[in-house]
């Protein structure tokens, strides 16, 4: 190992070489020039730290090297590491060296401001900005939280498939393909296939990538998303929500620990957060509508659907997520179960996150009564042939059981306070938009 070899780190270790001289593969953001001092914003990937480089404290090559580093091009810089508690990272290098890699010229994403669909474009670029690193990061923090969370409580993680041969929340939103000779559906969810998983594992989840051709514009909706799904044998409705809450907790916590310095460069609100801990309040959706229908939706009626603006209208009134529950059979899947006492009514919920950020988890107990199953089939005119397999599971030692799917975006915006989920994944397929 050579001396340079020696020195290597990484921004986030520098703390550990205070007074030493080391070396970092990096970019430069952003340069400021006094005429005798360069100030290099630099970059590696592990954080961001300033680079000084005074015009008489180093040799002329360095100086030369300095002067010429263009936005976005690539170096190894040598440079002691001092403390500096002005600085955002608390420490600063004082440059010694600057070898070029690569010189970069016209980078796009300049420092004035650019509209949306331009940084939509180049998404591929815009990733590398401290606002979308941050994003990236607590994205990142909340994907282990999900799994610490299951993976210490008994569960077992199950892959869904992603091509199906039928849809598991309605048929308008489907993306169609073919599957040599037949037809194949990209998956809306995993939750069938859990279902038959929780019937072998008890517990089990499934974490990965759902469709949606949903035609809507909106600030919350996808048409690729991730979602994490539990299933759960021998557990009901109020104990799914129990573990909902829990769960939540659980990752705003998480995050609220491992990444205080990238909801601060996100400028979020954590007092906000901090509130969301379990339990969360319940409505249900009866109490929803009176309530709507006494502030500002005089007009709204039961057995209609909540939008966006009514779903924020009941959160504002809770400082922690909050629970709809009981939503009319008509408006809900066909696989929820029916409350016992009211059969017009399932025994579901709907978590809403708070300050408008909308639904973010869609739970509910499932029928285990294999007539009622059939008779739903009947009444959505679904294939009792093609989904024979799902019915198998009510046929074959039924049990009560329940879960829920949480949209990951969805999460990942009202914790780092974005608003809209496309900054919230690192490459958003959304309503006519496939590339990058
Ligand atoms: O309420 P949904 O449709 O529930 C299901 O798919 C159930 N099968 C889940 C289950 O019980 N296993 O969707 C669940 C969550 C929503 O609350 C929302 O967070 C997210 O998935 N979601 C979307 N996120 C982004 N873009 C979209 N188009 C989304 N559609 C749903």
């Amino acid at each position: 190992m050579n001396q340079a070899e020696a020195n290597q780190t990484t921004i986030r270790d520098v703390a550990a070489h205070v007074g030493q001289t080391v070396r970092i593969g990096c970019w430069l953001t952003r340069k400021r020039s006094s005429g005798k001092i360069q100030f290099l914003q630099l970059r590696d990937g592990t954080g961001f730290i300033q680079g000084v480089a005074a015009k008489n404290e180093v040799d002329e090559a360095t100086w030369a090297a300095a002067d010429r580093l263009t936005q976005e091009s690539s170096l190894w810089v040598t440079g002691v590491v001092r403390e500096e508690p002005r600085s955002p990272s608390g420490y600063e290098l004082s440059v010694t060296g600057v070898e070029i890699i690569h010189l970069t010229s016209d980078y796009p994403i300049t420092p004035k401001e650019h509209g949306i669909d331009f940084l939509m474009d180049h998404r591929h670029l815009w990733l590398r900005s401290p606002k979308q690193h941050a994003v990236m990061t607590t994205r990142a923090t909340i994907v282990r939280a999900i799994q610490e969370f299951f993976d210490t409580r008994g569960f077992t993680q199950v892959d869904a498939p992603i091509l199906t041969p039928t849809s598991a929340e309605g048929t308008t939103n489907l993306f169609h393909t073919k599957y040599f000779d037949e037809d194949a559906f990209l998956t809306q969810s995993g939750q069938l296939y859990m279902e038959a998983a929780a019937m072998a594992l008890g517990k089990v989840y499934s974490f990965g990538p759902t469709f949606r051709a949903e035609k809507s514009k909106t600030r919350r909706h996808l048409i690729e998303f991730w979602m994490i799904e539990p299933e759960m044998a021998f557990v009901d409705h109020e104990e799914n929500l129990r573990v909902q809450e829990q769960f939540v907790s659980h990752v705003v916590q998480t995050v609220l620990a491992k990444n205080a310095k990238e909801l601060a460069t996100l400028e979020r609100d954590t007092s906000k957060l901090e509130k969301a801990l379990a339990p969360f309040p319940r409505i249900t959706y009866d109490d929803a509508v009176k309530f709507l229908n006494a502030n500002g939706f005089p007009e709204f009626v039961w057995g209609e659907d909540f939008g966006a603006p009514h779903e924020t209208a009941i959160a504002e009134s809770y400082e922690k997520p909050v629970f709809i529950t009981h939503y009319p059979t008509s408006l809900k899947a066909f696989y929820m179960k029916p409350d016992p006492d009211r059969p017009d009514v399932v025994l579901c919920a709907d978590l809403i996150a708070p300050e408008g950020y909308g639904e973010i988890i869609g739970g509910s107990q499932r029928i285990d009564d294999p007539a009622l199953m059939e008779q739903r089939f009947d009444e959505h005119h679904l294939s009792k042939e093609t989904y024979s397999w799902y019915l198998d599971l009510r046929k074959y030692g039924s049990v009560p059981h329940s879960g829920f799917g949480l949209g990951l975006e969805r999460t990942v915006a009202w914790i780092c306070g974005l608003d809209h989920v496309r900054e919230t994944i690192p490459f958003p397929r959304l309503l006519y938009r496939l590339y990058p």
